[in-house]
C-alpha cells in the first residue's frame, strides 16, 4: 500500500475547493484514474482512501469482503446514534449485530412473494400520482410541462416507501403536502449534503463546528417522523389486540410483532429504511424520463412493449413486469449512468489482502469508483450514449464485465431494498409511458448529476407531459424533440 501513489490532503483539498470538484467528486473519480491510474490513495480529512477504479480490481475487493462486510465505520452517522442514544440499523451497523438486523429484515423486503405482495400498495400511488401529474400540468402556464419533476418524485417515493413499511397513506400526494413530510424530505437532503463535509473533520473538533448543530437537528427530525409513524403502528396493533382482533398487517406490523427486535432497533431500522427510499429511487425515476424524453425512439418501443403486455384499462402488476424486457433494461441502463451510490466503499476488517500487485493490511478503507467504471469505454462501449439494449440478455452474455455496473451493490451487505426499488420504479414507469408520452423541455435544458452524497440532478428537470389519450391528435401541440 505504501507504494501507491495519489493526491495528499492539500493537493485533494485544491481539486475539491480550488478546481470545484466537491460538488463532481464523481467526475474527479475519471480525472484521478487518467492521472494515476486504476488503484491510488488519496488523504480526505483524517480518512486514507484507497481508490479503486477497474472492474476487475473492483471485483478483488468485493470477493474478499468477509463475513460480515463493512462499508466504513461512518463516525458521523454513527456518532450522531450515540449522542442521542439511538440504535443503529442496517446501514450504520457492523458485524455480528448487523448480521442479526439483517436476518430479520431480509426476508419481507427481498423475497419475491413478499415483494410482490407490495403490488397493489403501490400502485395505489402510481395512480394517485398520475392523477398529479394531470393536476401539475393544468397549474402551468403550457399545461402540458411538469416542472422540477424530481421534487414531484421525491414525494412519491416517500409516499411508496411509507405504504410498504406502515401500510399508510401519508397524503403526500395531496394539493397541500403534510409539513412533517416536506420537512423529512428537506432533512434527508441536507444529511446527505452535511455527511461529507463533517468528515472532513476529526471527530473531537465536530462539537465545535457550526454545521454539526445542523446535522444533529436535520438527524433529530428523521427520527421524530419514523418514531411517530411507529409509535402509531404500534398503538393500532396494542388496539386490535385489546378488542380481540387478529393482528395482521405488513412490514412494520410483522416486525413490531415478531418481538425479534427491540422497539429502539425497530425505531434505528426503520428511519434508516425510510431516508435510503426517497431520494435513491425518485432520482432514478427522474433519470430514466429526462432520456426517454430525449430518446423518442427507444420511448415508443417501451410504449409498445407496455401496451402489447397490458391494453387497454389493464394497470401493470409485478408478473406483467417479468414480460418487460425494455422497461427493465431502460432502468439498468438509467442505473448506469446515473449510479445513485456513485461510489461505495469497503473496509477489509478480518485479513490482509492482495488487490492488483498489491497487498493492502487489514482495516484498510476502499472506495469502489463505479461511476468511472460506468463511464470506461472497455467495459461499456459508446458509454456517455443511454443505450437500454445493451442489457439484453444476448448483448450482455457476450461483453459485459459482472462488475461493470453494480448499482445495488454487492454480495451480502448489497441494498436491503433493491426489490421494493425496482418494483416502485417499474410499477411507475410503465404507467407514465402508458398515460403520457415524454417529451423535453421546449428550452432544450441539459441536466447534469452533482454528488451529494448520492448522485443527483444539478438542475430541475422540467418535462412535458402529452396525454397519449387525449391530445395527441390535436393541433398545435408542442411535440418538441431535442
Ligand atoms: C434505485 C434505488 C436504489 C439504489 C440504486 C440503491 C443502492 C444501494 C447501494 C449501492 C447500497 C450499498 C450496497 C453495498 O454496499 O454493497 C445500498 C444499501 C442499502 N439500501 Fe439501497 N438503493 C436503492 C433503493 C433503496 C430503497 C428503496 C431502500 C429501502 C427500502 C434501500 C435500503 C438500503 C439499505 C437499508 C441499505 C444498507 C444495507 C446494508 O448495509 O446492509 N435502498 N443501496
Amino acid at each position: 500500500m505504501d507504494d501507491l501513489d495519489g493526491p495528499s490532503f492539500l493537493t485533494s483539498l485544491y481539486w475539491l475547493f480550488g478546481k470545484g470538484y466537491f460538488q463532481t467528486t464523481h467526475q474527479m473519480q475519471i480525472e484521478h484514474s487518467k492521472i494515476y491510474g486504476p488503484l491510488w490513495k488519496s488523504k480526505y480529512g483524517p480518512l486514507v482512501v484507497v481508490n479503486v477504479a477497474n472492474a476487475d480490481l473492483i471485483e478483488q475487493v468485493l470477493r474478499q469482503e468477509g463475513r460480515h462486510p463493512i462499508r466504513t465505520d461512518m463516525p458521523h452517522w454513527r456518532g450522531y446514534r450515540k449522542l442521542r442514544n439511538h440504535a443503529y440499523g442496517p446501514l450504520t451497523e457492523i458485524g455480528v449485530e448487523w448480521q442479526r438486523i439483517r436476518s430479520i429484515l431480509n426476508p419481507r423486503m427481498l423475497k419475491p412473494k413478499h415483494v410482490s405482495s407490495y403490488t397493489n400498495a403501490i400502485n395505489g400511488v402510481v395512480s394517485d400520482f398520475i392523477e398529479k401529474v394531470a393536476k401539475l400540468r393544468m397549474t402551468t402556464d403550457k399545461d402540458v410541462m411538469v416542472y422540477d419533476v424530481a421534487g414531484e418524485l421525491y414525494k412519491f417515493a416517500f409516499e411508496g416507501i411509507c405504504s410498504v413499511l406502515f401500510e399508510t397513506r401519508m397524503g403526500c400526494l395531496n394539493d397541500v403536502v403534510p409539513e412533517e413530510t416536506q420537512k423529512f424530505i428537506f432533512s434527508v437532503g441536507e444529511m446527505f449534503r452535511l455527511s461529507p463535509i463533517v468528515i472532513l473533520f476529526p471527530k473531537s473538533v465536530w462539537p465545535y463546528m457550526p454545521f454539526w448543530k445542523h446535522f444533529v437537528a436535520v438527524w433529530d427530525h428523521l427520527f421524530k417522523v419514523a418514531d411517530e409513524l411507529v409509535q402509531k403502528k404500534m398503538t393500532e396493533i396494542q388496539e386490535m389486540v385489546k378488542h380481540g382482533q387478529p393482528v395482521e398487517g405488513e412490514y412494520l406490523t410483522h416486525l413490531l410483532i415478531s418481538e425479534q427486535m427491540s422497539f429502539t432497533e425497530v425505531l434505528g431500522s426503520i428511519t434508516e429504511l425510510l431516508l435510503a427510499g426517497v431520494d435513491t429511487t425518485s432520482n432514478t425515476i427522474s433519470w430514466a424520463l429526462y432520456h426517454l424524453a430525449r430518446e423518442p425512439e427507444i420511448q415508443q418501443k417501451l410504449y409498445e412493449e407496455i401496451i402489447s403486455i397490458c391494453p387497454g384499462d389493464k394497470v401493470p402488476c409485478s408478473e406483467d413486469i417479468t414480460r418487460m424486457p425494455l422497461l427493465k433494461a431502460v432502468v439498468r441502463e438509467t442505473l448506469r449512468l446515473y449510479p445513485v451510490v456513485p461510489g461505495n466503499a469497503r473496509v477489509i476488517a478480518e485479513r490482509e489482502i492482495v488487490v492488483g500487485d498489491h497487498l493492502f493490511p487489514k482495516n484498510t478503507l476502499f472506495h469502489l469508483c463505479h461511476f468511472a467504471v460506468s463511464y470506461d469505454e472497455k467495459v461499456f462501449p459508446n458509454p456517455s450514449a443511454f443505450l437500454p439494449q445493451r442489457w439484453f440478455r444476448e448483448q450482455k452474455q457476450l461483453n459485459q464485465h459482472p462488475f461493470g455496473s453494480v448499482p445495488f451493490g454487492f454480495g451480502i451487505r448489497a441494498c436491503l431494498g433493491r426489490r421494493v426499488a425496482e418494483l416502485e420504479m417499474y410499477l411507475l414507469l410503465s404507467q407514465l409511458i402508458k398515460h403520457y408520452e415524454v417529451c423535453p423541455d421546449p428550452s432544450g435544458k441539459t441536466v447534469k448529476p452533482i454528488t451529494r452524497t448520492l448522485l443527483v440532478p444539478a438542475t430541475s428537470i422540467d418535462l412535458q407531459f402529452i396525454n397519449r389519450q387525449k391530445e395527441q391528435e390535436e393541433p398545435g401541440r408542442t411535440n418538441a424533440s431535442v
